[in-house]
């Protein structure tokens, strides 16, 4: 076929450039549903423990997602500020994953441990109280919230039907984890996860 007949038909090349680009397009994504750094846990990382869980709810509803990102870029500006780059198989029980790229406030996949669980308590109910110049929302409602334990049994189940590998041990135990605890303590919890899990061959080295 002479390139005279493909550009004569604009509806042929279209077609033919749609194919062309279709092929390039699947030769760039169709190995990453394979490639194992992308579709399995990264090394150490576990399914939400319920109260965690409950915390990412949390986190999810009140829309911090609209002001904080959870990806830490491999550029040395990032590493250096917050740690260790973020990693696809971090977030692989991540549903839906919470990477955005909206940074009105810092990032936040590795705040875990970065502060004291009175810190956050108090950082929530009123930023201003401990950092003076902020000006992110307080949300001091979660403390008068309880939790509700029979649905975190639920949630874990849903979550259970789309591959996170929670047993039925853990699925028994999660109301104990969460009775009597508020959407604060739930959220707190949730934050103190967020952190870089070292592979099993660093933890000796440090
Ligand atoms: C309107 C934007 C906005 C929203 C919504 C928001 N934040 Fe923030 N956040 C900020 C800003 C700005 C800062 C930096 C100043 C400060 O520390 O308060 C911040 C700081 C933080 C920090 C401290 C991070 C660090 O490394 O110092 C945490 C933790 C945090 N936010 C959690 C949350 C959570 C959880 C929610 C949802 C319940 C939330 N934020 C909602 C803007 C926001």
């Amino acid at each position: 076929m002479s390139h005279e007949i493909i550009e004569k038909r604009i509806g042929l090349m279209g077609a033919l450039i749609a194919i062309v680009i279709s092929i390039g397009g699947l030769v760039e994504i169709a190995p990453l549903y394979a490639q194992r750094s992308v579709v399995e846990p990264a090394p150490g990382v576990k399914p939400y423990p319920p109260l965690a869980l409950e915390g990412r709810d949390v986190y999810v509803r009140e829309g911090c997602y609209n002001c904080h990102s959870q990806m830490v870029r491999p550029l040395p500006a990032e590493t250096e500020r917050y740690g260790h780059y973020s990693l696809a198989g971090e977030a692989v029980y991540d549903h839906p994953f919470q990477f955005g790229s909206k940074r009105t406030g810092p990032d936040l996949a590795r705040v875990g441990g970065r502060y004291s669980d009175e810190w956050q308590r108090l950082h929530l109910i009123n930023p201003r109280d401990v950092v003076p110049e902020s000006n992110m929302p307080g949300f001091p409602w979660l403390a008068e919230r309880q939790l509700d334990a029979a649905l975190t049994q639920t949630k874990m189940r849903s979550l259970q039907a789309i591959g996170v590998p929670y047993s039925a041990d853990e699925i028994a135990a999660a109301p104990e984890a969460v009775t009597g605890k508020t959407e604060m303590d739930a959220l707190i919890a949730y934050l103190q996860g967020l952190r870089f899990i070292n592979p099993p061959a660093a933890e000796g080295q440090q």
